[in-house]
C-alpha cells in the first residue's frame, strides 16, 4: 500500500543519527521562527534528541529564548517535582539545559483534582499560543501516540485516561521496574488535539516499534493502532532508524 499524501518516511542507519538530525531540524525551525510553538514527548526515543539540543543550544546554535513548548502528557496524581513525573524527566533532558523561558513551558497538571477542567485549560493555553506549529511525537509499542491508547474509540480533546497493562509496563523504568507503581491514570492531549499541529515529525527507533511502524504507515486506519490517524494528518514525517523500519513492505517509500 502506497502512503498517502501528506505523510513522508525518512529512514536513518542509526537511532543517533535519527536523533542527531531530528535536533538539526528543530534547532533550524526555531532559527526561522524564534517564537516556534513546539509540542515534545517524553519516553525512551527523545532522549538521545534532546541531549543533542542541548548540545547544540550549548554551542550556541539556537536560542529557545522565545520559544514556546507543550508537553504531550502526564501521569494523574503524580506530582511535577516528583522525580518520576513526565515534568521532571523533561527538566532532566531538557528544560535545565536550554534557556526556555519558564512562563513559556506548558505542562498538564497531574496532581489537578479536577482532570477536566485542567485539560479544558490545556486546550485553551495551546489555542491562545496560536496552535503547535511542530509537534514531535514518539510511538508506543502498541500504536498509541501521547496517551491515547488502542481501543473501540479514541477521544478528540484533551482528557483523562486509563493507562493499558502494555504501556505501564514499558513506563515501569521510570518506577524503578515496579509495575505496580506505575499510576493507572494520564492526561493526554487528544488525538485532534494533536492532529490540529500544522506539522508532525513521530520518531520510532528501535525493533521493539517495527510493528507498530508498519501498523502506522501501511495498514487501514483504526482506533485499535491510534497513530493510524495520523495518515489523516496533510503534513507528517515519520522518521525511522533500520529496525524501526525492518517491517515496512518495499513500496513504503
Ligand atoms: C509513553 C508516552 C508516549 C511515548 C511512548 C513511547 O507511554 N506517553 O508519548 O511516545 O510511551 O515511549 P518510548 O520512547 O520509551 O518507547
Amino acid at each position: 500500500m502506497t502512503h498517502p499524501r501528506g505523510l513522508t518516511i525518512r529512514r536513518f542507519a542509526t537511532a543517533v543519527q535519527a536523533a542527531r538530525a531530528l535536533a538539526r531540524r528543530v534547532a533550524r525551525d526555531v532559527r526561522a521562527n524564534p517564537s516556534l510553538v513546539l509540542g515534545l514527548p517524553t519516553g525512551r526515543t527523545p532522549v538521545l534528541f534532546y541531549a543533542e539540543l542541548a548540545r547544540l543550544y550549548g554551542e550556541g546554535a539556537v536560542d529557545f529564548r522565545r520559544a514556546v513548548t507543550f508537553n504531550l502528557d502526564e501521569f494523574v496524581g503524580m506530582a511535577a517535582d516528583d522525580s518520576r513525573s513526565y515534568r521532571a524527566f523533561m527538566d532532566r533532558h531538557l528544560f535545565s539545559h536550554v534557556n526556555l523561558h519558564p512562563r513559556r513551558i506548558h505542562f498538564l497538571n497531574g496532581l489537578e483534582p479536577d482532570s477536566a477542567s485542567e485539560c479544558r485549560r490545556y486546550e485553551r493555553q495551546i489555542a491562545r499560543a496560536g496552535g503547535i506549529d511542530l509537534l514531535i511525537l514518539g510511538l508506543g509499542v502498541n500504536g498509541h501516540i501521547g496517551f491515547n491508547e488502542p481501543g473501540a474509540a479514541l477521544v478528540a480533546d484533551t482528557h483523562k485516561t486509563v493507562l493499558t497493562r502494555a504501556t505501564r509496563r514499558a513506563n515501569a523504568g521510570l518506577f524503578g521496574g515496579h509495575l505496580r507503581e506505575v499510576p493507572g491514570y494520564a492526561v493526554s492531549m487528544g488525538m485532534a488535539t494533536i492532529l490540529r499541529a500544522r506539522h508532525i515529525v513521530l520518531l520510532a527507533t528501535g525493533r521493539n516499534k517495527a510493528t507498530a511502524v508498519r501498523r502506522l504507515l501501511q495498514e487501514r486506519i483504526t482506533t485499535r493502532v491510534p497513530a493510524s490517524f495520523l495518515q489523516l494528518h496533510p503534513s507528517v514525517e515519520v522518521w525511522v532508524d533500520q529496525t524501526a523500519a525492518a517491517k515496512l513492505s518495499d513500496v513504503a517509500d
